[in-house]
């Protein structure tokens, strides 16, 4: 009796710790014409600086998305209607589905193998992929390489799969949770990875283990992930104290990579959620995936980095608005199959172009460093779905988005294999 009473206060005592987001509506605000964008764009403009806005659109007929505290709620409705800009609410109480995932997620934590139709805690995911490269069969090799520790010291575990795999083999690099809010990032690398490693009997599978080594590092940023769980749902940075004054943490690790890194985009503020830290690779996990991926630049084809949300195919560059790459028709092309190849599993459409262009500009992005550093000429950054959840998108979605996004990204390794 004690213990299910020690139980219950560890468990309070863990869910009073966690930042709270009680009556946090999630807004979604709809431009249907010109007009109603100018005045959604010119509100975002004006209020951007204090409100938490989770999507900007990227168009007339595009959404952006707001959300707002109870407190906030009236004002801010007040204001938009006033400013002409239609929004509904999407989201009532973002808590209660915070809540729901991790409350059903308490009693999964610690177990293998891990669930593939639910999010999992890092320290899972990395003995996952210990005993699913122990299990490979069927002529596939997987190898795993621990490529360093976070700044709070886990374990950085990337898995390579691949048939005949060797040194100088084309390979393409697929990481994930850089930003750590965004969930339905990494349980799409795990769905890859266990496509890749289970269901190499399928054709289609196979061929691309022929044609490609593959690397997938499902956490890139495995400290602010596990804040997420433990203590803040919609944290965003890596967890390295910035600013003790104001007890800052957290660098935006997509603002951190060495190409053009501290230009527009970027904030210098170490308090901001798109800090970009104190000098280029500040961050232990930028660095590791640095050191892990420039001495394999020359196998790599490929260089694909994945984000949520927004459905967006982003091809380089990221820093500038005023010009495209030189490679631009060859990666827009290339995105195009991958948008196609998705639209043809359940319908989604994705948008392919420059980030900076179709979303804000951003520099020190990580697929701005592997295409203008490296030369990897396929370099992507995909916005995955939310279905109108926002970073909190149910665990229903993880299959349907996985196997969606798992088309797409064989329909690339495919198309870059014709090309060569
Ligand atoms: N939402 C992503 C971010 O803010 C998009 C980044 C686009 N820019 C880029 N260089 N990839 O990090
Ligand atoms: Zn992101």
């Amino acid at each position: 009796m004690w213990k299910i009473a020690f139980l219950f206060l560890s468990v309070a005592a863990v869910l009073a710790e966690r930042k709270r987001y009680d009556g946090h509506k999630l807004l979604r605000i709809t431009p249907t014409t010109q007009e109603d964008l100018d005045a959604a764009t010119k509100f975002i403009d004006q209020r951007q600086s204090e409100l938490d806005f989770w999507k900007l659109p990227r168009g007339v007929s595009d959404n952006a998305d707001l959300r707002v505290s109870p407190e906030e709620y009236d004002t801010v409705a007040e204001q938009l209607r006033a400013a002409g800009v239609n929004f509904n609410v999407i989201q009532e109480n973002l808590q209660d589905r915070i809540d729901e995932d991790y409350e059903r997620l308490s009693n999964k934590a610690g177990k293998q193998p891990i669930d593939l139709e639910d999010f999992n805690r890092h320290g899972d995911i990395n003995t996952w992929l210990t005993n699913q490269a122990a299990s490979c069969t069927g002529g596939v090799q997987c190898t795993t390489y621990d490529i360093g520790n976070s700044y709070e010291g886990r374990t950085m575990r990337v898995i390579r799969i691949g048939i005949n795999s060797s040194d100088q083999k084309p390979a393409i690099w697929v990481d994930a949770g850089i930003h750590a809010r965004e969930w339905i990032s990494p349980s799409t690398a795990i769905y890859f990875i266990n496509q890749l490693i289970n269901n190499a009997a399928d054709a289609t599978v196979r061929q691309v283990l022929e044609r490609f080594d593959w690397f997938i590092l499902p956490l890139h940023n495995p400290d602010g992930y596990e804040y997420t769980h433990t203590n803040e749902r919609l944290w965003r940075k890596t967890r390295t104290p910035t600013d003790p004054v104001w007890d800052c943490y957290g660098a935006d690790p997509n603002r951190n990579f060495g190409y053009q890194w501290g230009g527009d985009g970027a904030s210098p503020e170490p308090c901001s959620d798109t800090y970009r830290g104190d000098s280029a690779f500040s961050e232990p996990c930028a660095q590791r995936v640095r050191d892990f991926v420039t001495p394999r630049a020359n196998q790599f084809r490929a260089f694909v980095t994945m984000h949520s949300y927004g459905q967006w195919w982003f091809t380089p560059w990221g820093y500038t608005a005023n010009e495209v790459p030189r490679d631009y028709d060859d990666q827009a092309a290339v995105g195009e199959v991958v948008a196609d190849a998705i639209f043809a599993v359940n319908g989604r459409s994705y948008t392919v172009g420059p980030s900076s262009i179709l979303l804000y500009v951003a520099s020190g992005g990580s697929d701005d460093w592997s295409y203008g550093s490296l030369g990897i000429k396929y370099s992507y950054c995909p916005e995955l779905p939310d279905e109108g959840f926002g970073f909190e998108i149910p665990r229903e979605y993880i299959t349907p988005v996985g196997r969606e996004t798992f088309e797409g990204i064989k329909a690339m390794a495919n198309e870059i294999w014709t090309r060569e």
